[in-house]
C-alpha cells in the first residue's frame, strides 16, 4: 500500500560490501536521515545534506540517540518449533524424535498453524528480523497458514512445505509424488505473490528416499527462481547415518549435489562437518551456508569453521534455527557466533556480524538491491536499535570509543529489548513498549 513520504533522523548504518574482504564496506552517518517513499528507500545519508531535499512541511520522526539499520535477515528457522524452544535432549536425533516430530504433528490443523504463525511473526518483528527463510511442516495447511499471516503484514518471507517420506513417524510422512505435487501447487500459488517467496524444502537426506530427492531436484530445475532449503552436516551421528543410507556418495553434501540441489538460492543449514571439497562446491554453485550458532551449541552439534569458509569464499549467512536455536534474536545469534569463531581461533569483528545479519543474508539469498541495505529503491525494511535499552547496555555503550565498540556491545549485550521499533515496507510493524 501507499505509505507516502516519510523521514527518520537517527544514526544510520548499512553495508555495501563484506567488511572481511573490502576496505570500504559500509556507510555510517552519525547524524543521518533515512527517506522512505511508498515503502521503498529514497535516500540515506547525512541529515545536514539531505534535509533540504525534503518537501516543505515533511514530518521528520526523531530517533536521535538511536541507530537505524536494515532489518535483520534470519536465513534458517522453523516456525512450527516455536512452542518447543528450549527442550533439552542429548543431541539432534533424540531431540527430533522426542520433541520435534510430536510438535509438528499438530500443524495439520489450520487454526493451530495460524495461531502459531501469528505469534512467530510477532516475535521475529520484536527481535528486529524482517526477513526469514522458514521451514513449515509436511502439511500444506501449515504453509497456507504461514503465507497468509506474512502476506497480511506485507513481510518479505521465504517458506516451504517439508518433504519427508521415510525414517519419520507415519503421521508426518508424504510420498515422493505427493510431496512434489503439493510443493508445486504451493509454488504456483505463493511464489512471488506480493513479497512471498517459496522454498523447496526436503527436510534432510535421511528422511527422503532417493525418489523424493530426485523429484526435489527436478522441481528446483523446473522453477529456477524458487529457493531450496535443507540441513547438512550438522551432527556426527547424522553424518554417519547418511553414509550408511547413501554409501556411494563421496560426502553428505554430495548426496544433494547428485540430485541437482546445489545452485543459487539453495540454503544449507549448519555445514559444520564439511570438508574442503564440499566447501569448494558450495562456492562454485553459489549455494549458501546458514550458520546457526545458538542451535549448534545447544544441541552440542559442533563448531562452524569460519576460517575455512572464508578462505574458500563460501557464501555465508547467520540464522537462529529456532527451535534448535535458543533465541529469536539475531543480536543473541551474533553473540554466540562470535564465541564459536573465537573457539576456532578466528576473530569476528562486530561490523562483520552486522554485515552477515543484513546484506550478507540478502546476498546469500540473491536479494541484494531488494533487502539488506539502504540503496535507493530497496524495500524499506529497517529497525531502530536503542543503545540505552537496558541499564548495563546504556552504561557500556556510553563508554565506547568507536563504532566497532558500540556494535560489539549491542551484539554481545543486546536482545529483543534493544529493538525500539521495526518497519516493513515503510510501515511500523513493531513498537517496543517502554
Ligand atoms: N535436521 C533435520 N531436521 C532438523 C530440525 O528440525 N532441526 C535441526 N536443527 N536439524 C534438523
Ligand atoms: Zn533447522
Amino acid at each position: 500500500g501507499n505509505t507516502g513520504l516519510q523521514a527518520y533522523r537517527a544514526s544510520l548504518l548499512h553495508f555495501t560490501n563484506d567488511p572481511a574482504f573490502h576496505q570500504q564496506a559500509y556507510a555510517w552517518h552519525e547524524d543521518g536521515l533515512l527517506i522512505v517513499n511508498d515503502g521503498k528507500v529514497q535516500a540515506a545519508g547525512d541529515y545536514a545534506q539531505l534535509k533540504n531535499s525534503l518537501p516543505e512541511g515533511t514530518a521528520v520522526q526523531d530517533y536521535r540517540g538511536k541507530l537505524i539499520t536494515p532489518g535483520f535477515i534470519d536465513t534458517h528457522i522453523h516456525y512450527p518449533q516455536t512452542d518447543m524452544i528450549a527442550s533439552p535432549a542429548p543431541g539432534l536425533l533424540p531431540w527430533l524424535e522426542t520433541y520435534t516430530f510430536p510438535t509438528e504433528r499438530k500443524f495439520s490443523d489450520p487454526e493451530h498453524a495460524g495461531e502459531v504463525a501469528r505469534f512467530f511473526l510477532d516475535e521475529l518483528l520484536r527481535c528486529g528480523t524482517t526477513t526469514a527463510m522458514v521451514y513449515c511442516t509436511v502439511h500444506p495447511e501449515s504453509v497456507e497458514a504461514f503465507f497468509t499471516e506474512s502476506e497480511a503484514r506485507n513481510l518479505r518471507m521465504v517458506a516451504g512445505k517439508v518433504m519427508m517420506d521415510r525414517n519419520c513417524p507415519e503421521f508426518l510422512r508424504d510420498t515422493a509424488e505427493s510431496g512434489a505435487r503439493e510443493s508445486e501447487d504451493l509454488i504456483k500459488k505463493w511464489h512471488k505473490r506480493g513479497r512471498q517467496l517459496y522454498a523447496i524444502t526436503p527436510r534432510f537426506a535421511p528422511t527422503s528416499t532417493e525418489a523424493q530427492l530426485q523429484l526435489a531436484g527436478e522441481l528446483a530445475r523446473a522453477y529456477p527462481d524458487t529457493y531450496l532449503q535443507t540441513h547438512v552436516a550438522e551432527n556426527t551421528d547424522e553424518v554417519a547415518w547418511v553414509k550408511s543410507l547413501f554409501p556411494k556418495a563421496r560426502s553428505y553434501l554430495d548426496v544433494y549435489d547428485h540430485y541437482g540441489m546445489m545452485r543459487p538460492r539453495a540454503m544449507y543449514a549448519h555445514c559444520i562437518w564439511l570438508d574442503d571439497a564440499d566447501r569448494a562446491r558450495m562456492a562454485e554453485t553459489h549455494s549458501a551456508v546458514s550458520m546457526c550458532p545458538t542451535s549448534n551449541l545447544f544441541l552440542g552439534s559442533g563448531l562452524f569453521n569460519f576460517e575455512r569458509a572464508d578462505a574458500q569464499h563460501v557464501p555465508l549467512s547467520l540464522a537462529t534455527d529456532v527451535g534448535g536455536g535458543t533465541s529469536f534474536s539475531m543480536l543473541q545469534t551474533m553473540n554466540e557466533a562470535y564465541k564459536v569463531a573465537r573457539m576456532g581461533g578466528t576473530y569476528l569483528p562486530a561490523l562483520r556480524m552486522f554485515y552477515l545479519a543484513t546484506l550478507g543474508g540478502a546476498r546469500s539469498m540473491q536479494l541484494e538491491g531488494t533487502i539488506g541495505n539502504f540503496v535507493a529503491g530497496a524495500e524499506a525494511d529497517f529497525i531502530v536499535l536503542d543503545p540505552q535499552a537496558t541499564p548495563l547496555l546504556a552504561r557500556r555503550s556510553s563508554r565506547t570509543d568507536s563504532l566497532e565498540e558500540l556494535l560489539f556491545a549491542l551484539a554481545l549485550l543486546g536482545d529483543d529489548r534493544t529493538v525500539a521499533a521495526t518497519y516493513a515496507a515503510g510501515r511500523q510493524v513493531h513498537l517496543r513498549k517502554d
